[in-house]
């Protein structure tokens, strides 16, 4: 007789506040029976960033009611989860700390193993829930404060094949926009100017193209971008969609270059893959119309299947922590003690080396 495994996901590493039910068939197929998230970007827009101190208040102040919301929606009781995700690092601490203190004293007091969740973790096997995909695959995780190529070879099993050395793609698009006098979050507003922008006005510089390494540059992008806006200033709306839709291009380019050299060495390492090789996109700036096409091209030019999850499970959410959880138990892996920490760094690739300046914002995935 086919079993389930239910379990409980709950996401507070960043600015959002998340709880999920899901549930893992026999053969692997995903049942997703509640994902409540409640968004913190008002209580930030007006910092211009995530603030820590406001976002950990935050979650202490929703995080029960999500859960029993989570719980109500998918009309189970905690008796009939069989175990408590929380994620539990790379994040901001005071976040992390909430989630996971939540998630142990549940599982205490409900007699659950705890699984305490690497976020990027998460991010790396969405695609696995919402498309059945078998390993060995490709992941770009590109969000406010990761840039990262990983190879996700199986649970537990992760190599970063590149990672940003300075800021992260979402970073560049919010910095960007800072200094345009767009609104934060950045990503959406320069991708709006830009439709109405000239690509070809401005040359911006496509950094790192040409070298074999797989990481990635956009401090020099923003410097440029800089230089060009007061060069002309005052700016007029249609220079900042000039400089918006060169900026946009200079990014697809130099996309196309790194992640093009990516599939490539996929390629070389797995010549004979089951399927069809994949490309997965995830992070907020997965929501880009862009870069979305620039992947799709780049895997129709490479032999690729471009696998954009829905867009709620490319942003942070509760369900993805929950599946990394069921994938765990699926795979026999050990359920944490209860006095397992909360990390702010913890790298998906432990043998990856650190790249100085990669994710100074740290907090974010
Ligand atoms: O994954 P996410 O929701 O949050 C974390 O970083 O944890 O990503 C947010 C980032 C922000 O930097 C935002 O500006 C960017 O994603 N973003 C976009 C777009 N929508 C969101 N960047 C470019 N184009 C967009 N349409
Ligand atoms: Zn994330």
């Amino acid at each position: 007789m086919a079993s389930i495994l239910r379990i409980l996901g709950i996401e507070t590493s960043c600015d959002e506040t998340a709880a999920a039910i899901v549930e893992r068939l026999d053969d692997g197929t995903a049942m997703v029976r509640s994902d409540v998230v409640l968004s913190q970007l008002d209580e930030h827009s007006a910092y211009g960033g995530v603030v820590p101190e406001i976002a950990a208040r935050a979650h202490v102040e929703a995080l029960d009611t999500l859960i029993d919301e989570a719980l109500k929606r998918a009309n189970v009781s905690l008796a009939d989860v069989d175990a408590i995700a929380a994620t539990s690092g790379p994040g901001l601490i005071g976040g992390l700390l909430v989630g996971l203190m939540t998630g142990k004293a549940i599982a205490k007091a409900a007699g659950k193993p705890l699984y305490a969740i690497n976020h990027l973790e998460g991010h790396a096997l969405t695609a696995r829930l919402t498309d059945g995909l078998t390993f060995p695959y490709l992941m770009l995780l590109v969000s406010g404060g990761h840039t990262q190529l990983i190879l996700v070879r199986g649970v537990g099993e992760y190599e970063r094949w590149g990672t940003t050395i300075d800021d992260a793609l979402g970073e560049a698009f919010d910095k960007t926009a800072k200094l345009l006098g767009l609104p934060y979050p950045g990503g959406p507003a320069v991708e709006a100017a830009a439709r109405k922008g000239n690509a070809d006005r401005f040359d911006f510089p496509r950094p790192l193209v040409g070298e074999s390494r797989l990481d990635f540059s956009f401090s020099g992008l923003k410097t440029a971008v800089r230089q060009a806006a007061t060069a002309i200033a005052p700016v007029t709306e249609q220079d900042i969609a000039d400089i918006c839709a060169s900026f946009q291009k200079a990014i697809s380019r130099t996309l196309k270059d790194r992640i093009g050299r990516g599939l490539q060495r996929f390629k070389t390492e797995f010549p004979k893959t089951a399927e069809k090789p994949a490309l997965v996109v995830a992070g907020g700036v997965a929501a880009n119309l862009e870069l979305r096409r620039t992947l799709q091209d780049l895997c129709d030019q490479n032999g690729f299947r471009f696998i954009a999850p829905p867009l709620n499970l490319c942003t942070d959410n509760a369900v993805m922590i929950a599946w990394a959880g069921l994938e765990r138990m699926a795979n026999g892996v050990a359920s944490d003690d209860l006095d397992v920490q909360p990390r702010s760094r913890w790298p998906l690739d432990q043998k990856a080396e650190t790249v100085l300046g990669h994710g100074k914002r740290g907090a974010k995935a």
